[in-house]
């Protein structure tokens, strides 16, 4: 089993200090987007990486479609930077459309669960960091461009926890690196979230499912 959990993810709702800002007002959705909010964002702490749900989106729709999922060996996990977890159903089918995902977000980070009957397809559990990776089994990888040059077939393992950052400047928040096996780098350059993320499932696919040398 692949366990991916994208971490410190740039996923929220518009905080309070800035819901009054004109660049604000005039939006229904009310999750944080600085491709929409980036005046007002000025004044927020760390306001030149947060407002990013289009990482979550990108990441979840190459993770939620993958051949991987499919065969039913992958398992997700979004930590945003306010400390909820949320648990991914592999059923789930990510809503193609940016704005509808926005609008689910909103949904699952003000209610909890979506959809609010029913089984849960998502849900939205206060956790840290930590406490998530506390519960998986599985060699824990981080992945971080300032880590130790290796090749994703050669580190991948059967039972794998693969951390990737949901954010796209900066460092990790949480305390990530005192809880990693590995930290490791697939290549010289930084990559986006998504990329990382389809790497990962991609060598873990060729080694445990496909089995090629
Ligand atoms: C856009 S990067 C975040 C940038 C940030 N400066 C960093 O150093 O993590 C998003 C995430 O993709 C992963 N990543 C990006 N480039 C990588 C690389 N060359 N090797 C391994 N992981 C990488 C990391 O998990 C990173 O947190």
């Amino acid at each position: 089993m692949m366990h991916l959990v994208l971490a410190d993810s740039e996923l929220e709702l518009i905080p309070e200090k800035i819901a009054g800002h004109p660049s604000v007002r005039g939006y229904r959705s009310r999750i944080l987007d600085s491709s929409l909010h980036h005046n007002a964002m000025k004044s927020l702490k760390g306001g030149y990486r947060r407002g990013r749900p289009d990482i979550v989106h990108i990441s979840l729709l190459v993770a939620m479609e993958s051949i991987l999922n499919r065969e039913g060996m992958l398992r997700v996990y979004i930590h945003t930077r306010g400390d909820t977890v949320i648990y991914i159903n592999p059923e789930t089918r990510i809503i193609k459309n940016y704005g509808r995902f926005k609008g689910l977000m909103q949904q699952l980070l003000e209610r909890g669960r979506v959809p609010s009957n029913g089984e849960a397809l998502m849900e939205a559990r206060n956790e840290t960091l930590a406490q998530l990776l506390e519960k998986l089994d599985g060699r824990k990888i981080l992945f971080s461009p300032e880590g130790k040059r290796g090749s994703m077939g050669e580190i991948m393992e059967e039972d794998v926890v693969c951390i990737i950052g949901g954010f796209p400047h900066g460092d990790f928040l949480s305390p990530v690196y005192d809880m990693a096996d590995e930290v490791v780098s697939i290549y010289h350059e930084v990559l986006p979230a998504w990329t990382v993320v389809m790497e990962a499932i991609v060598s873990y696919e060729n080694k445990f499912i496909f089995r090629q040398p």
